[in-house]
């Protein structure tokens, strides 16, 4: 299977690109909250990637990521036209999806991307989708105008003021919370942080909150442990068990100081990618 980028734009130039691949397969079977592992070259890491939206007609899935390292820069190297090396998935376990109500999804940065297609299953499944998103500014807000074709309210908030609300995305979700006591679930996805805060603003609620958990995942199935994660006590793979947990549940500690395991080599890798790039 080739995994032709069919399409590429970049949103943040510099940081943050999304593309379109032509992956019929996994297009057939992703749903919200699934994720895919790619591997750019032969010799290089794979890095997992949450299927933004799928076109199974078109059999193509859409990804949006956030350069960071060495592999999201190599992956920022392809275009259109190019192949990716390998794709496996879909991955994890699909978002748990009813229809129960109200839920509000909230996204910061690239996490926005990957809420996206979770609050899409939500609003076909009935519910009313309430979306919050939040940047450090405007031109870093991802996925307005897609959110605002399906959602029935888009709430903003950015940290210079630059649109919406200037402060934190808890800030506007503790707002929404206190004016409607009939929301059945929260869900939270984007920097670790965030997830955190997310779970501390939806306690004193009682709300029923699901955060997707990024951490370092290595084979994607379950096998070598690199994705371990401590939920409710018990430990979890987040590759098979998750990605999405109860965030009230989450170790987030854990998951930081897990996250940054590898920081001194990551670092190297990407200074000499760097160098060698010019
Ligand atoms: C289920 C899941 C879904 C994700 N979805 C997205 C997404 O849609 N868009 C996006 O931009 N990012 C996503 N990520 C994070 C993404 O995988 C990392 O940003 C990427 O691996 C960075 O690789 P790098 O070589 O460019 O950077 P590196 O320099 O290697 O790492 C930068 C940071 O990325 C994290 N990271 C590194 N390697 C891995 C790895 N193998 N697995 C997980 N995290 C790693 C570490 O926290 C590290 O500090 C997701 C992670 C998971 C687990
Ligand atoms: S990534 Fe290997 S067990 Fe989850």
């Amino acid at each position: 299977m080739p995994n032709t980028i069919l399409h590429k734009a970049k949103l943040i130039p510099g940081q943050t690109s999304k593309l379109v691949i032509d992956a019929p397969l996994i297009a057939a079977k992703a749903k919200p909250g699934n994720f895919v592992i790619l591997r750019v070259t032969d010799k290089g890491e794979r890095i997992p990637l949450t299927i933004a939206d799928v076109d199974a007609g078109a059999g193509t899935i859409t990804i949006v990521y956030l350069v960071l390292g060495k592999t999201t820069a190599l992956l920022e190297e392809l275009d259109q036209g190019d192949d990716i090396l390998d794709l496996c998935g879909p991955l994890g376990q699909p978002t748990h999806i009813e229809k129960c109500g109200t839920v509000i999804c909230v996204g910061g940065g690239t996490g926005i991307a990957a809420m996206h297609h979770i609050a899409k299953g939500h609003h076909m499944a009935g519910n009313h989708v309430v979306a919050v998103i939040g940047a450090r500014s405007k031109d870093l807000l991802l996925f307005h105008d897609e959110l605002t074709a399906f959602c029935p309210e888009v709430l903003v908030s950015t940290d210079d003021g630059s649109f919406g609300h200037k402060g934190l995305v808890t800030e506007v979700l503790e707002d929404r919370l206190k004016s409607d006591d009939s929301v059945a679930e929260v869900v939270g996805i984007g920097p670790v942080p965030m997830m955190a805060a997310v779970a501390k603003t939806t306690k004193p609620f009682g709300v029923k909150t699901t955060v997707s958990l990024n951490s370092i995942m290595v084979d994607g199935i379950g096998m070598c442990g690199a994705c371990r994660v401590t939920v409710g006590g018990e430990v979890k793979f987040a590759c098979v068990d998750g990605p999405e947990f109860d965030g009230q549940q989450v170790d987030f500690m854990e998951l930081r100081q897990r996250l940054a395991s590898f920081r001194d080599q990551e670092s190297i890798s990407y200074e000499e990618y760097k160098k060698s790039h010019g």
